[in-house]
């Protein structure tokens, strides 16, 4: 016990004086258990799960019993906010078969049963509305799917291929119309299964990533070419999803901040995108990167896309989500006190411990209340 609190306690020497007086002396709530409110939603801390794929969907899409221990769990865990996998908008926006979806009634029915819990356990249920594109129509290990195996054709904005998988068919201007569309229908169908926020998937290389890139975007009309052309795409999903979903609810949008690649898009862009989402109704950016291309150089380390978080966090008026590394309590206070994000997202961490946020709290001297019925098993003011 004295082992993890002295190096909580050692962490919190290097937080500086603003940090150490208000935990040092006076031991009042951390900024990573203090509450935070967008739109009129309020989260119990700023301690959020990031989206993660299970690969455990049942047949067409339909979450699982899995969906429900594994998020709620995290929801039981004392997390602010749980954020469901990237949940295809439709079967051709999915990796694979084994992926969630949110495009038909059956799906939202079943979800509705795990946003219900997650609510009932004090977090707020989000979903991420995700399109796969051009790497879609792949097995759990990345090999592609042939037909006879429930394998589709993959869209994307150019019929560039990414390396190893098939050519995409490249979207003809109707098809875009319809896509945009098609993300709004599955938004509304989030708020009939019960979700809270909703989080358009914009990262990882996938379709409205490729729009955005310049390595996966070499269109020559108003959705190819300039800046404000490949983001063209994104702002319509931003503001179908925004007119879709109730005024209270917020809305999300994760990026990949940089491709980490040559002649990709930069953390540049993703400030100036920060800039042209303002005023669209947009209520947080969460800031992920790569994703691309398959010969991207990541540097990976501890809080490695805390710097991109930053940038874009004072780009413009839009609070920022950082995710990636984050696995000690008083980094992850450390982040929210030296203004690199608003709040933080955690996932793996939060596989290994999904009752992280309760050792969390005690390190940062926080309250986190526990679950009722695991009422007996609470720190009482230190780790044993
Ligand atoms: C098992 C697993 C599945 C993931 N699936 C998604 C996903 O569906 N959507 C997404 O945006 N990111 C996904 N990610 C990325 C995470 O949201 C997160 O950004 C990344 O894991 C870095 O955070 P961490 O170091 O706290 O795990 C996934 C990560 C993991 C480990």
């Amino acid at each position: 016990m004295q082992a993890i609190l002295g190096a909580a306690d050692a962490g919190l020497g290097i937080l500086g004086n603003k940090l150490h007086d208000r935990l040092g002396e006076t031991m009042t709530e951390s900024l990573l258990f203090s509450p935070y409110t967008l739109r009129s939603k309020t989260f119990r801390n700023r301690l959020w799960v990031a989206p993660m794929a299970q690969y455990a969907a049942g047949t067409d899409g339909v979450p699982t019993d899995w969906h429900l221990a594994h998020l709620g769990g995290m929801a039981r865990g004392g997390a602010g906010l749980v954020m469901t996998e990237a949940c295809a908008v439709e079967p051709a926006g999915r990796l694979g078969p084994a992926d969630t979806g949110i495009w038909n009634a059956e799906q939202a029915s079943a979800w509705k049963r795990i946003t219900r819990f997650i609510s009932d356990m004090g977090a707020v249920p989000a979903i991420q509305l995700a399109h796969s594109g051009r790497k879609g129509c792949v097995s759990r290990r990345g090999v592609p799917l042939p037909p006879e195996n429930g394998g589709w054709q993959t869209i994307a904005p150019s019929a560039l291929a990414y390396e190893g998988l098939p050519e995409p068919h490249a979207l003809t201007r109707t098809e875009i119309a319809a896509l945009v569309d098609t993300f709004a229908a599955a938004a509304r169908r989030s708020i009939d299964a019960g979700f809270e926020v909703v989080e358009i998937h914009a990262a990882h290389g996938y379709l409205i990533n490729e729009f955005l890139s310049p390595l996966g975007n070499d269109r020559t009309d108003e959705y190819g070419g300039s800046f404000e052309n490949r983001c063209r795409f994104l702002v319509e999903i931003v503001a179908a999803v925004r007119a879709a979903i109730p005024e209270d609810v917020p809305l999300f949008v994760r990026i990949s901040a940089t491709d980490w690649a040559e002649d990709g898009w930069t953390v540049h862009d993703s400030m100036e995108l920060c800039r042209l989402l303002d005023g669209t109704g947009v209520d947080l950016m969460d800031i992920s990167s790569g994703g691309m291309v398959a010969h991207q150089k990541i540097t990976v380390g501890p809080g490695y896309q805390v710097p991109f978080a930053r940038a874009v966090r004072s780009a413009g008026s839009i609070p920022v989500a950082a995710v990636g590394l984050i696995t000690e309590a008083v980094q992850a206070e450390q982040i929210l006190v030296d203004g690199g994000a608003d709040v933080v997202m955690v996932g793996r961490q939060l596989l290994r411990e999904p009752h992280w946020p309760y050792r969390a709290a005690v390190e940062l001297r926080s309250e986190l209340r526990w679950p009722a019925p695991y009422a007996t098993a609470r720190y009482r003011g230190s780790i044993p």
